[in-house]
């Protein structure tokens, strides 16, 4: 039996770990799940594991020291999934504080309490504990035309996202470099897939295009992105939880690199197909380009390959189909998060752009 506490659970990719966690383990599985549910965080996404004995859901913040030691005593945690974090590079450019007291801070608590609570007297740990950072691939930077993404590639975050992320990132190897404590860092590309709050490329152009609204490409729409299906995420991220070597990094992508106009376009032949034909290319609009805007991303997962058996299962033709699929069929879902603060966030980040 595992005791997991998975922080951000509510988000994006949390929420799709625990889905994908529950169904894995089946009864040999508890789940604890702290999530402060910023606006990202949505109890929503867990509608499909309400009630479940295998899942509780804890509101608070992973910088709560006190709280975070209470949970790893009282439910006997034996790993930690750290998924909590702000996470939208937009956001950090006009916000940066929170996601150094969040993504570093809150990731320098989780390792203290996770430390308290498994070290011996003599220094050696408790068997079966493991702490998993769920970091980025861009905290490596920014690439040109050619090249890709190894563990090896020195760290030279440019956002004051990554840049957060990558800070957490040391605090994490330190804890394992330090104290000995087992640890794995785990570093992925961009995730698609339900859930995903409509801030992000891609469910973002999918509600403007069902909703007849220009599309806001940045800069010259050539930025290139790797995409990867949130679930072959959350496989590799339980195969490292499970079998990664203690003290490693492992990166995670599917090779499959897109520019952004690529995929506005895409998703603009599915939505055309399935909704409505009029949602034409016409709705693209070319928009002032992010700060800094990282130019290409593109990992190499040759590692997480040969040592742990890790390929991903979706191929982006049907990934990209089921994404939009899903977001047609979650109108409901789609509509609470994008009223009240979102239109406030819209309008600041695109009124005027
Ligand atoms: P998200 O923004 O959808 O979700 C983040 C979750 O963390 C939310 O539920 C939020 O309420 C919670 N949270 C925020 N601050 C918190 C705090 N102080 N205490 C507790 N909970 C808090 O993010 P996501 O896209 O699901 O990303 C999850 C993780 O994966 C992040 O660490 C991110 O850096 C990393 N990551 C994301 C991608 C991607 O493409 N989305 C790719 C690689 C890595
Ligand atoms: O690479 C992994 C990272 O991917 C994660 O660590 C981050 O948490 C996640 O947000 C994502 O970061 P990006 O900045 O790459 O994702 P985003 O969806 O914000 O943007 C993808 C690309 O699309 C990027 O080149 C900017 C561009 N873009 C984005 C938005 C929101 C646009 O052209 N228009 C937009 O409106």
């Amino acid at each position: 039996m595992k005791n997991i506490l998975v922080t951000g659970g509510a988000g994006f990719i949390g929420s799709n770990f625990i889905l994908y966690m529950l169904e894995k383990y089946g009864d040999n599985i508890q789940i604890v799940n702290l999530d402060l549910l910023t606006y990202a965080g949505n109890l929503e996404n867990l509608k499909a594991v309400e009630g479940d004995s295998r899942h509780s859901f804890v509101q608070g913040d992973i910088g709560d020291g006190p709280l975070v030691a209470e949970l790893m005593e009282k439910h006997a945690i034996d790993t930690v999934i750290n998924f909590a974090a702000e996470s939208h590079v937009d956001r950090s450019i006009e916000d940066p504080g929170v996601f150094a007291r969040t993504n570093v801070m809150g990731t320098v608590n989780l390792l203290s309490c996770a430390r308290a609570a498994w070290e011996n007297a003599d220094g050696s740990y408790k068997a079966g504990v493991k702490f998993v950072q769920v970091s980025t691939d861009e905290v490596y930077g920014s690439l040109g035309e050619t090249g890709y993404f190894t563990e090896e590639t020195p760290l030279s975050p440019r956002s004051p996202y990554s840049a957060s992320k990558a800070s957490a990132d040391l605090f994490v190897a330190a804890w394992s470099d330090t104290y000995g404590m087992p640890v794995n860092i785990t570093r992925c590309s961009n995730n698609y897939g339900p859930y995903q709050f409509p801030e992000k490329l891609i469910p973002l152009m999918i509600h403007n295009a069902v909703g007849k609204k220009d599309l806001p490409v940045y800069g010259d729409g050539l930025n290139v992105r790797d995409w990867l299906y949130v679930d072959d995420h959350c496989k590799a991220i339980a195969l490292v939880a499970e079998k990664g070597c203690p003290g490693e990094v492992y990166n995670v992508g599917g090779h499959n690199e897109r520019t952004n106009i690529v995929i506005v376009k895409k998703i603009i032949s599915l939505v055309g197909g399935k909704v409505d034909a009029t949602v034409t290319e016409s709705l693209i609009k070319y928009v002032t380009d992010r700060k800094g805007h990282d130019r290409r991303y593109a990992i190499d997962p040759a590692k997480i390959g040969a040592e742990l058996g890790w390929k991903p299962d979706t191929a982006f033709e049907d990934g990209i189909e089921k994404t939009v699929d899903w977001y047609l069929q979650n109108g409901e879902w789609l509509s609470g998060v994008t009223s009240g603060s979102y239109r406030d966030y819209y309008d600041k980040m695109y009124g005027n752009r």
